[in-house]
């Protein structure tokens, strides 16, 4: 019988596991496109950084910015799919929106800087936003 079970049980597992994502909806809620458009502007701007076009760094930043404002209206998946939100969930958006207003001040910071030094300091400040507000709030889709 045991024998049967565990060979059973083990190619279940393995079927099952590509529709335990997290969430039917996730990486395709609105905010993950406003996020792929960031990512997208992002390697562009690194690039224009990387060839000293401080103009073009400037110019996509303030893309960046018009992004990070959309960003701030959407509600991560993690905290709810639904557009009314407990007290909870209110109190955890506001965090969200938080972490959202330090992006938005790193990437001020990027649209004002006037040499590399500046710029490369504003992109540490954005990678450090981006690693803590995705620790905080975005599901993994493979979970
Ligand atoms: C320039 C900085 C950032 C970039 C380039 C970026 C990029 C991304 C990317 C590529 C995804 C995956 C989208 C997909 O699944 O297709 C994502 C998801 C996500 N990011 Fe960001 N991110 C940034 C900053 C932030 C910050 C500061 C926060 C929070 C304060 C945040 C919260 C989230 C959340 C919640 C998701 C999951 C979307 C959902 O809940 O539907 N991100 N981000």
């Amino acid at each position: 019988m045991k024998k049967l079970i565990v060979p059973v049980l083990l190619s279940s597992l393995a079927f099952a596991a590509p529709s335990m994502a997290a969430h039917p909806m996730c990486g395709k809620t609105e905010l993950a496109d406003v996020m792929g458009d960031m990512k997208d502007q992002m390697k562009a701007v690194k690039k224009a950084a990387k060839s000293g076009d401080i103009a073009k760094v400037t110019a996509i930043a303030n893309e960046l910015l018009a992004s990070v404002d959309k960003a701030d209206q959407y509600v991560p998946l993690v905290i709810s799919d639904k557009k009314e939100l407990n007290a909870t969930q209110q109190a955890d958006f506001k965090d969200y929106q938080n972490g959202i207003k330090f992006l938005k001040g790193a990437v001020t910071d990027l649209a004002s800087a006037k040499d590399i030094g500046a710029i490369k300091m504003a992109l540490g400040k954005i990678g450090k936003a981006s690693k803590k507000g995705h620790k905080a709030f975005k599901m993994d889709c493979d979970k």
